[in-house]
């Protein structure tokens, strides 16, 4: 048996910044960050943490599929936003959630972060060294973000969505594939300089804005738009499926020029793809659960349905999973 999402839900702060808010203090407008980005508005979190975002959801995702936090056994947090460089996110929400006996970890994949630790679940599940994995993909990205930088303060947003992973109890339905990459080369595209090891932080480091994003937009844009594609492509040719076997792609949100790219790479109409990024923009490891949650929450999910998870993020890493949707009747 495969494993599978058996309960999902999602979590965004209540304050939406629209566009305008951008206007008014930096050289940009409403008509460019739609043209470029897609982006109407997006939510920031205004207190609390990265873990903050996940509690809410994690509770109505255990809530909804009728178990207690003593039935969960792993917590994986898939952000680069956690709430301390150590220790992992994942305890402090095994913490706040009261979950008495469970192992877990962070995993660091940025835009990718939800489909590696996916994975990743799924194979502690199938391999029975775990029953319940509370696998959260979460990012307060307004924690390092450059707002006095027009190029990257427009595209980003906060948010959290908790997919609870088990075994599937249908032989057809779960996580059946996935194609997953990694490739440093791209990593002098995006990154955070300071803070880490390499560059600890300083008070230099803090006057050289060294602890926000660095990203070369047209650099990611070129090997986002070829990687998220490919991948897709790749992943429907090795399970033999066509654009019309598929209900939904459900691609990271990072830009909505390159989710177009993407689907139109596959043939795929923009009705059969989940799009979120118009309402809550780039929130990184967790655009792909939130979209799933909130297409789940709307009926627009079916069991059965055949999806293609697809991302690309910082690293370079970028990957493609497909899933049959076990959730409902
Ligand atoms: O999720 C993680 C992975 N990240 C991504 O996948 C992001 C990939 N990159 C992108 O989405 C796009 O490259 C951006 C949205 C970041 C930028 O769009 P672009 O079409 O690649 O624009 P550009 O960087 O080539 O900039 C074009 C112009 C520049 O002005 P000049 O040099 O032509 O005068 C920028 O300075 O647009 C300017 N610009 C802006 N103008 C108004 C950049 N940001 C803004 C802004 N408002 N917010």
């Amino acid at each position: 048996m495969p494993a599978t999402i058996t309960s999902i839900a999602h979590y965004f702060p209540p304050d939406v910044y629209p566009n305008s808010y951008f206007e008014q203090y930096l050289e940009t407008s409403n008509e460019w960050i739609v043209e470029r980005t897609g982006i109407l508005e997006r939510r920031f979190a205004n207190n609390g943490a990265t873990s903050d975002l996940i509690v809410p959801a994690a509770k109505a995702c255990i809530e909804q599929r009728g178990l207690k936090p003593s039935d969960i056994d792993c917590i994986i947090v898939a952000t680069v936003t956690p709430d301390h460089m150590f220790p992992a996110t994942a305890a402090i929400v095994q913490h706040k959630l009261g979950i008495p006996r469970a192992w877990g970890f962070d995993l660091s994949a940025a835009c990718s972060g939800f489909l590696f630790a996916l994975v990743t679940a799924a194979n502690i599940v199938e391999a029975g060294t775990a029953r319940n994995v509370l696998l959260c993909g979460a990012d307060k990205m307004s924690a390092i973000v450059d707002f006095q930088d027009r190029a990257q303060a427009v595209l980003f947003g906060d948010g959290a969505g908790v997919a609870l992973i088990e075994m599937s109890d249908d032989e057809e339905l779960g996580i059946l594939d996935q194609v997953l990459y990694i490739d440093g080369e791209g990593g002098k595209y995006l990154y955070q300089a300071a803070g880490g090891s390499a560059k600890p932080a300083s008070l230099e480091t803090v006057q050289n804005r060294e602890h926000y994003i660095h990203q070369e937009g047209q650099a990611v844009f070129k090997a986002a738009v070829k990687g998220m594609a490919d991948v897709s492509l790749e992943i429907l040719q090795r399970n033999n499926l066509t654009k019309d076997d598929i209900a939904y792609l459900v691609p990271h949100q990072a830009n909505m020029r390159i989710i177009s790219a993407t689907a139109e790479r596959m043939g795929l109409p923009l009705e059969k793809v989940m799009v979120n990024i118009d309402k809550f923009a780039n929130t990184t490891a967790a655009t792909i659960p939130t979209c799933l949650s909130q297409w789940w929450e709307e009926g627009k999910l079916k069991r059965g349905d055949k999806l293609i998870l697809a991302s690309f993020g910082a690293g370079f890493t970028w990957g493609a999973v497909y899933m049959r949707w076990s959730m409902g009747k």
